[in-house]
């Protein structure tokens, strides 16, 4: 089975600093990305527009020069979102708006000085990391709830209530609560899944405790991530779309125990077209689909029997996570070229710059090998 799919956006990844970035990019580009948005919690954080402003921060110009340098050139589009801090100004909203530099800002605390307002009026675009701050570790995550849900029953209502012109893009879904508010929230709000909380649930991380699934908003329960996948699977999502997370770290081990964050370069369309397969999506093209007359073999002769049967609309669904809901919300181009996934085995291999080790997902899980590849 081929998949022929536009290039597709990863409208949130981690790019880092320095010597990793060109491979990190590498890997994006490797797996049809046509654009990325590159999130800004770098060292020092990317927390200005403008390389003139006299904040000790990085500008947003400078981080999309280093971007472009390692190699990102390539891409048709970066969008390095704003790290918002107490310092951002309503002018620097405005003015990074008029340029078109600006088109997203990264929400890690409360603000309250008037930049939701401006980013309002400006269209950019909100990306919230949602999880609740400074919770006692009993109930930042219990069975009864956790600091996702806290803040999509008692924080995200009122930002969206007060300021319903406010784009805003709800950043790896982990709940059941969540995907349900942002399901009944108004169109100005969407939301990023990514391919680990697709296809994984707690206990994969604690069932041998697994480092390398460890990342936050930690994993949840079955009941989560079946909503997740029916939310993603579901031919009339306009609101869920592609987001991978890539969060690369060389020691997943460190002297806490942990770093938070799963690597997914260079593979996140295979394991995204795995978890469709696994919540039961047909993933087979509309050209490739034979009738099927009663007892008559599948012309592919292996699949049929395997494939499952309960979502013809599969194929779509799958493009319109990947390459359609994220830049239509965003209003960049669908590009014309494309690049194929084939249903055929695919090795992982760990990335290894300066004698470090970035161990990618799957490897992590001790999967060596992927069900989907992407052929060039
Ligand atoms: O798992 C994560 N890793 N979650 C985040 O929010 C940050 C990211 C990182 O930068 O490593
Ligand atoms: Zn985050
Ligand atoms: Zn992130």
């Amino acid at each position: 089975m081929k998949l022929e799919l536009p290039k597709w956006y990863d409208l949130h990844a981690h790019f880092r600093q320095g010597d990793v970035m060109p491979h990190l990019v590498r890997d994006h580009l490797a797996m049809g990305c046509a654009g990325i948005l590159a999130m800004p919690n770098t060292a020092p954080p990317v927390a200005k527009v403008f390389e003139n402003d006299d904040l000790p921060y990085w500008s947003i110009e400078a981080y999309t020069d280093m971007l472009k340098k390692a190699g990102g050139d390539k891409f048709s589009d970066i969008i390095v979102p704003l790290y918002l801090t107490k310092a951002t100004k309503v002018a620097a909203i405005e003015a990074g708006a008029k340029t078109g530099i600006l088109r997203a800002c990264k929400y890690y605390l409360f603000m309250t000085n008037g930049v939701f307002r401006a980013m309002e009026e400006a269209g950019v675009v909100l990306c919230i990391h949602g999880e609740e701050h400074g919770m006692a570790a009993e109930n930042y995550f219990d069975r009864a709830t956790n600091a996702e849900e806290y803040f999509y029953r008692e924080r995200l209502p009122r930002i969206v209530e007060k300021f319903p012109g406010l784009k805003i893009v709800s950043e790896h879904l982990t709940t059941k609560v969540a995907v349900d508010f942002v399901r009944s929230a108004p169109a100005t709000v969407a939301a990023t899944v990514t391919p680990q909380h697709l296809l994984y649930t707690v206990g994969h991380l604690l069932q041998g405790l697994k480092h390398h699934l460890y990342c936050l908003p930690l994993l949840k329960f079955e009941e989560d991530r079946a909503a997740l996948r029916a939310a993603v699977i579901a031919p009339a999502n306009t609101k869920f779309f592609a987001g991978t997370d890539s969060a690369p770290h060389a020691k997943k081990v460190t002297e806490c125990g942990c770093a938070a964050g799963c690597y997914t370069g260079g593979i996140a369309p295979q394991l995204y077209a795995q978890a469709f397969e696994e919540a039961g999506a047909d993933l087979s093209p509309p050209s490739s689909r034979t009738p099927k007359a009663e007892g008559s073999q599948d012309s592919r002769g292996d699949s049929s029997s395997q494939a499952p049967r309960n979502d013809s609309h599969g194929f779509r669904a799958f493009e319109n996570f990947l390459c359609r809901v994220g830049p239509e919300f965003y209003g960049l181009k669908i590009p014309s070229e494309t690049f194929t996934l084939e249903k055929t085995p695919q090795d992982v291999a760990a990335l290894s710059v300066g004698g470090e080790h970035i161990i990618p997902l799957p490897l992590g899980m001790k999967q060596k090998t992927l069900p989907w590849r992407i052929v060039q």
